[in-house]
């Protein structure tokens, strides 16, 4: 079976942080087309206010809805902290909006210390998607969770610097008190951290578990397919494509867009991808 989507599912992120999802929805839904959207000539929005990123992202979210979008995935935890109910209320059925909210719920499971650490933009923890889980699961659950939160970090996964000196320095220090109050778990709660994965590994080995929530979210997006009557494609394939560890069978193909410099934006998404990917510049962006 060869089906492939009529309209792509869009994809948003303040930059190239979402590519760790867009990973995660190419393996889940191996024949749909996307369509993705960075916002590079506003990124960071994890150091912006409430409004900026709600109004930022309602910009983001227009423009694939108007490229044909049927279907968005809200990319960003930051931006989903701030943006899911407007944008579901906006669009009602006519754009299903699937968002994200750091992987706490899994890392309160998983925890045998009792202490767990969210990695994530500092509007990505005051916002009140986090701090709801945190009531409902880690409180009951009596586990304590240590925040941390550096305006650095995007900007360098940004720079294409997630593997530096620079890069590793930094979280070698903002980690280190997780480490010393006997943390066990790491959820990466900022969509471009999973791109900081190996850094983390190499200072601190395997003393967190790395939690993120892009094959959840690849999950939930074929189940808002299905239940908005989208299309979704054959799974059969991909997952006998995992079992015998072969490349995914995918006919995926993924328009990419940038607000600002498409160049830098393709040199980087091509790093992070390990393929050469085009960047066009969103050119009728028009805010
Ligand atoms: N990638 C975004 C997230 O998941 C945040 C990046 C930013 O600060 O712009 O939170």
């Amino acid at each position: 079976m060869n089906t492939t989507t009529a309209a792509p599912i869009g994809v948003f992120d303040s930059g190239v942080g979402g590519l760790s999802i867009l990973h995660e929805l190419r393996r889940e839904l191996p024949r749909a087309d996307f369509i993705y959207l960075a916002d590079t000539a506003n990124v960071p929005y994890g150091t912006r206010s409430d409004h900026e990123i709600r109004t930022l992202t309602a910009q983001a979210v227009e423009w694939l809805y108007q490229h044909g979008a049927d279907l968005v995935v809200n990319a960003c935890n930051t931006s989903s902290a701030f943006s899911l109910d407007y944008l579901r209320a906006h669009y009602g059925p006519a754009l299903p909006i699937v968002g994200l909210v750091p992987a706490l719920k899994p890392a309160v499971k998983a925890t045998r210390s009792g202490v767990v650490g969210v990695l994530a933009t500092a509007a990505t923890l005051r916002g009140p998607l986090l701090n709801e889980v945190i009531e409902r699961f880690a409180v009951p659950a009596q586990v304590r969770v240590l925040t941390i939160t550096d305006p650095h970090l995007v900007p360098l996964v940004e720079a294409g610097q997630a593997q530096s000196p620079q890069a590793r320095a930094l979280l070698r220090e903002l980690l280190t008190p997780l480490a010393q109050q006997g943390g066990d778990q790491l959820v990466l709660g900022c969509t471009h951290f999973p791109f900081l994965a190996s850094s983390i590994r190499a200072e601190f080995g395997d003393t967190f578990a790395l939690l993120d929530s892009g094959a959840a979210v690849a999950r939930r997006t074929r189940q808002v397919r299905q239940e908005a009557g989208l299309e979704v494609d054959d799974k059969a394939e991909t997952e006998t494509g995992r079992e015998t560890g072969h490349p995914q069978p995918s006919t995926t193909k993924v328009q990419f867009f940038a607000t600002g410099d498409p160049q830098h934006a393709a040199r980087v998404m091509s790093e992070l991808l390990g393929e050469a990917v085009r960047v066009e510049k969103a050119n009728d962006y028009v805010f």
